[in-house]
């Protein structure tokens, strides 16, 4: 049988799976969730779920991927538990759903990185009519699932790992470029402050809710991504202390985002805190403020700052839609031994097929626009939002609750544990093993079992507290 790949490095492993965490989630999505949900209060609550809940499913993730070298459906079965291969197909529903919307988002950042660059910003005016603009989005869209088509085809260690080996640096050195370039603006001390002096009367429960969800699928968790990377990870090594590095950079990129954005709102707004707060609190943010704060820097200096923003944030998506386009892939490649060109290119196709809707519910037709009113919501959702509570949300939470449950009860904690036991672990990493062992089996099927409990009860029954 040809072999499957393998990651060259611990580093070339660490860094694709941080590249798959760090994405439009961190972005785009952090930073306003942070600007709704009370600056550094948020960040402190998103921290600990990171750190005490997500950092042990990510190890147990990798751990089942190293332990039978199989993308999640055979993982299941090769552990000697076929009926659990069901997570496996969850997750892929999930990479798909994902995918496919995350694509169109993908697509709407990488058309505006030309548009900044041709120096049009009042873009953010007609974001509207951009994203009705079927054509012009299709291209882009096009372009960017080839982009991650053509990197997923070329293999593990000659296609991801090469790319994120490009990709995370040039992404590090563009968001310091831009955060030590906001810093510089008038008021950007007012940004910072709302940004991190927490402000807990803004802690309700949906807040916490908001922060867990946003942590979870933050860090790729829940559908087999990281079990995919695992699989292609050497025995030698270190599962934990690698899962504690990708954490810590995908959380770290996240507070770098906001370091970013905050100044640039505090200049927009001229330092009034209530309108930080109003305005970094809108999802659409990104594409429909920031243009107008690029004009407002001069025309080279803003096309320059405007061009490097989407840039980023298009290389984010990137290390990201790769990482969701190889899990159904090496499904495929592994159960099916369709050869991996072939496996990538099908898959990219049916995905772009399943995100038209998505795309079509942003502007130009008004039938995926209203796609749905679920019990318990005022207004009816567009079809790219129901594809995101679906694959993103729900079978996100319920994934990474099964996992927990599976390594802990069915796999036993015995097995998970001689996997990710290492030799020269250290004290630390001694402890932290000890901690996963703890926590996978406790606090992870518990906080995750109420969150997909809440995410459903909630919407589509409209039940909540
Ligand atoms: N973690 C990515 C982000 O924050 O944008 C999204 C994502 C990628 C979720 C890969 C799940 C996944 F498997």
């Amino acid at each position: 049988m040809a072999s499957r790949g393998n990651f060259n490095s611990r580093l070339g492993f660490i860094l694709a799976s941080a590249g798959s965490a760090v994405g439009l989630g961190n972005i785009w999505k952090f930073p306003f969730e942070v600007g709704a949900g009370g600056g550094a209060a948020f960040l402190l609550i998103y921290l600990c779920f990171a750190l005490l809940l997500c950092f042990p499913v990510m190890t147990a993730e990798i751990a089942i991927g190293r332990r039978t070298n199989s993308s999640p459906v055979g993982a299941f079965r090769k552990l000697g538990f076929p009926k659990w291969s069901g997570v496996g197909y969850l997750g892929l529903a999930s990479g798909v759903l994902i995918l496919s919307f995350y694509n169109v988002v993908a697509a709407w950042s990488f058309g505006y990185f030309f548009e900044m660059v041709r120096g049009n910003f009042s873009i953010g005016a007609n974001f509207s009519d951009y994203t009705a603009d079927l054509i012009k989005i299709s291209i882009y869209g096009v372009l960017f699932m080839s982009a991650t088509a053509f990197i997923v085809s070329r293999g593990v260690s000659q296609g991801i790992e090469r790319a994120a080996k490009i990709m995370m640096p040039s992404l590090i050195i563009l968001i310091l470029g831009l955060i030590i370039y906001s810093l510089t603006l008038p008021d950007a001390l007012a940004g910072i402050k709302y940004y991190l002096l927490p402000d807990f009367s803004k802690l309700t429960g949906s807040v916490v809710y908001s922060a867990l969800g946003q942590a979870f699928f933050s860090l790729s968790l829940g559908m087999g991504a990281l079990i995919t990377f695992g699989s292609y990870l050497k025995k030698d090594t270190n599962i934990v202390s690698s899962a504690a590095i990708i954490t810590v950079s995908d959380v770290s990129i996240a507070f770098l985002a906001g370091l970013m954005m905050f100044p640039i709102v505090a200049y927009l707004t001229q330092g009034d805190l209530q309108a930080i707060s109003q305005i970094s609190g809108e999802e659409s943010f990104i594409f429909q403020t920031m243009p107008a704060v690029f004009e407002s820097l001069g025309s080279t200096l803003g096309v320059i700052i405007g061009g490097l923003f989407f840039l980023l944030l298009s290389f984010a998506a990137l290390t990201s839609t790769i990482s969701l386009l190889e899990v159904p892939t090496a499904f495929l490649v592994d159960e099916k031994k369709i050869q991996r060109s072939k496996a990538t290119w099908l898959v990219a196709l049916v995905v772009f097929l399943v995100g038209i809707p998505s795309m079509l519910g942003a502007g130009s037709s008004s039938f995926f626009a209203d796609f749905i009113r679920l019990p318990g919501m005022e207004n009816s959702m567009s079809f790219m939002a129901v594809v995101g509570l679906v694959g993103g949300s729900t079978f996100l939470s319920l994934g990474g609750f099964l996992i927990s449950i599976f390594t802990a009860y069915v796999w036993k904690k015995r097995n998970f544990n001689e996997e990710i036991y290492y030799e020269n672990e250290g004290r630390l990493g001694r402890l932290l093993r000890l901690y996963v062992d703890f926590a996978i089996g406790v606090i992870c099927p518990i906080v995750l079992g109420i969150l997909c409990l809440v995410t459903i009860l909630n919407n589509y029954f409209g039940i909540s507290w």
